[in-house]
């Protein structure tokens, strides 16, 4: 799977954006202190650290079906509970929380309606379902300009694995429809925006060599020569920088009452 990797790789890939769209997703999920909330695909923990902060680390739950990442997890928070699992088949009660909250995951469920479904049912009546997916066509530069890379070097091998067009949940509007499919109330829709700093073009890929997500994935599977003239191709779209510079990314929000 695309995420069973080290922590520390995922980290230095999209985790870099993770802290700042965490702390646009807890506003936007309009969190007040003193509850319960649950984080689901998790990963190593970006937005669990931010619901840690706000509410305490014994109030706050995780999961996710990447062992390393819940082993790290664990480890950087040791006051979460976090387990193994999947959004599909929640390992929690009936209205066991105060909102249930989920970063840059939904598109990587095998079900997503399911998954949440389940994150309905584990919220108590009134509490707030939320989650955020990159804006893989349009403001997420990184994987945005991966992919324009790729296909205009491979555009045959890229079809299949390209993320702009095989996330389901990636226009405006789409993740926002899912949460209505799904029952929620009163549903509001919106953008996220982060940044992310590199010390140069190597550190931006060296993780995905790694490899890490679907991009990673795709760079590994090319022979020496395809993905050094995909490093090329990429390095040249953003500007073949010399020295250190910041991409930004978009990602599309939905909140809901359960
Ligand atoms: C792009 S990462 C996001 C991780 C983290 N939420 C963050 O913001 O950094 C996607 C995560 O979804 C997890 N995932 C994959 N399938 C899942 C499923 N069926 N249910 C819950 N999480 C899943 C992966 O293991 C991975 O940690």
């Amino acid at each position: 799977m695309t995420f069973d990797v080290a922590a520390e790789a995922y980290d230095r890939f999209v985790g870099r954006y993770g802290e700042g769209l965490a702390r646009g997703l807890v506003a936007a999920a309009g969190l007040q202190a003193g509850g319960r909330a649950l984080d689901v695909g998790s990963g190593p923990g970006a937005l669990t650290r931010v619901l840690a902060d706000r509410l305490g680390p014994e109030n706050v739950s995780a999961v996710d079906p990447s062992e390393p990442f819940v082993a790290a997890l664990r480890e950087r928070l040791p006051g979460v509970d976090a387990r193994v699992g999947s959004a599909e088949a929640l390992p929690f009660a009936d209205d066991e929380f105060d909102a249930a909250l989920s970063q840059l995951a939904v598109n990587f469920m095998a079900d997503p309606e399911a998954g949440v479904a389940e994150m309905r049912r584990v919220v108590r009546p009134g509490g707030a379902v939320a989650a955020c997916v990159w804006d893989y066509p349009g403001e997420m530069t990184l994987l945005r300009t991966f992919w324009e890379a790729a296909a205009a070097l491979e555009p045959d091998l890229v079809t299949r694995r390209d993320e702009r067009t095989v996330m389901p949940f990636d226009e405006e509007g789409e993740l926002a429809d899912l949460w209505r499919r799904a029952g929620l109330a009163d549903v509001e829709e919106g953008e996220l925006l982060a940044v992310a700093s590199y010390e140069g073009f190597d550190d931006l890929w060296a993780p995905l060599e790694l490899p890490v997500g679907p991009s990673g994935s795709y760079a590994v599977s090319l022979d020496p020569g395809r993905r050094e003239a995909l490093r090329a191709e990429l390095r040249r779209r953003l500007g073949a920088p010399e020295g250190p510079f910041e991409l930004s990314a978009r990602a599309w929000y939905a909140v809901g009452t359960a």
